[in-house]
């Protein structure tokens, strides 16, 4: 009552002081102003932004297997092209003028080529503007290869989905949500949902029914409810999202062009690239690709088949979850993209969402370690929801050398 009283007192001063009012009012249109210019630059400024980057990855087992002076891969990855002309196109002439005085060996793509089949086109020039690599191209295939999704009820299907799970976890008497106990169920449900978990490895399996009706249970408390809200926001920034497959893309026509313009897809399997081994300038490398975690059927045992276990591997996988499976740290390094690097990202909160299991919100791109299996997680080069901030698009010029 005593703050209302003082509104009622501070009020006709208010209104009576015209230079508080125009204090006020300068408040406020800064504040706005602030608002619309970093939409502005979220929107229209940073996606086109990329930048490139240059990193040394040093591999014990490269000794003796690659050229003294090292391997240069140019890693792309994520163009998410849709046939956006003006921002497409301004992304592929800023690529165009930060690759014209590269000199490389490989090419990697790793993934998300294009967003739904109209990017065709530009998928195409952009491959066709790059130099040419001096030992090919390759990439593998990502979840938007396959699928175009649908964002629309992004919040209310996963709320569902964080019903479904937490209900019947406590249900089962979990005292925690179940995707915090280390039984989190289904995360890359649009995979299974489409038939292909058979191909998946054991790795992936399915834990929990997420499938199944949430059972009904007594009605919350405001502070329970209170508490539901807030765990549901950190299922939902720190799980992958459950979003609708609303059709799939032409694939064959993706993997087609690809091949006509020099980029050969590591679909479960590998190429051997060696020249005079064991002389200075002489390479004896095995480039594995593996298909996308989510959308495709992704089976290392395959794409290893043809590998020995004592030779130098380099693994393209578009999703990072690659490393839940063991059988990926066979790899000296892993080449992948799929998180956008958080696509937003805020100083000390770190990036808004992954769409990954295997990477927090803090390790949301870059180079890491898992074990002697180096990783490097591009932030790639679109984005499906056309922004980004704080979490600039890039291609990488990787040069790889024995240490
Ligand atoms: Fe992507």
């Amino acid at each position: 009552m005593r703050s209302l009283g003082r509104i009622g007192e501070w009020l006709p001063r208010l209104m009576q002081d015209r230079q508080l009012q125009r204090r006020i009012a300068g408040g406020l249109g800064l504040l706005s102003g602030v608002g619309v210019g970093l939409a502005g630059y979220a929107l229209l400024h940073e996606p086109v932004a990329i930048e490139l980057e240059q990193l040394t990855v040093r591999l014990p087992n490269a000794r003796g297997r690659l050229p003294h002076k090292g391997l240069k891969i140019l890693h792309l990855s994520d163009t998410h092209f849709q046939n956006l002309t003006r921002r497409e196109r301004a992304k592929i002439e800023r690529i165009r003028r930060l690759t014209a005085e590269l000199e490389y060996d490989l090419l990697v793509h790793t993934g998300d080529f294009w967003h739904n089949e109209a990017g065709i086109e530009n998928v195409a020039m952009l491959l066709d503007m790059l130099p040419k690599p001096r030992l090919g191209a390759y990439g593998v295939l990502g979840n938007h290869d396959y699928v175009c999704y649908s964002h629309s009820d992004i919040l209310t299907r996963n709320w569902q989905r964080y019903q479904r799970i937490n209900t019947n976890g406590h249900q089962q008497g979990a005292a925690t949500p179940a995707y915090q106990n280390g039984s989190t169920p289904a995360l890359h449900q649009n995979g299974y949902a489409h038939g292909r978990a058979e191909a998946l490895s054991p790795a992936y399996s399915l834990q929990n029914d997420v499938t199944a009706p949430a059972a009904s249970l007594p009605p919350l408390s405001w502070l329970e409810f209170a508490q539901d809200t807030i765990q549901f926001m950190r299922y939902f920034l720190n799980v992958p999202f459950d979003l609708e497959r609303v059709s799939l893309n032409n694939v064959r026509l993706l993997v087609e062009t690809l091949a006509e313009h020099g980029v050969e897809v590591l679909h479960n399997r590998s190429v051997h690239l060696c020249q005079k081994p064991g002389e200075a300038d002489g390479m004896d490398l095995h480039l594995a690709g593996v298909d996308d975690v989510s959308e495709g059927a992704v089976d290392l045992a395959t794409a290893w088949a043809d590998v020995p276990q004592d030779s130098l591997k380099i693994l393209l996988s578009h999703n990072p979850d690659i490393l839940e499976d063991p059988a990926s740290r066979n790899a000296d390094l892993i080449l992948s993209g799929h998180t956008h690097g958080g696509q937003v990202a805020l100083p000390l909160l770190g990036a808004a969402h992954t769409q990954s299991i295997h990477l927090g919100r803090r390790e949301a791109a870059g180079y890491m370690r898992r074990g002697n299996t180096h990783v490097y997680v591009t932030r790639g080069i679109g984005e499906g929801i056309p922004l980004r901030f704080g979490a600039k698009p890039q291609i990488t010029l990787l040069t790889i050398v024995a240490e």
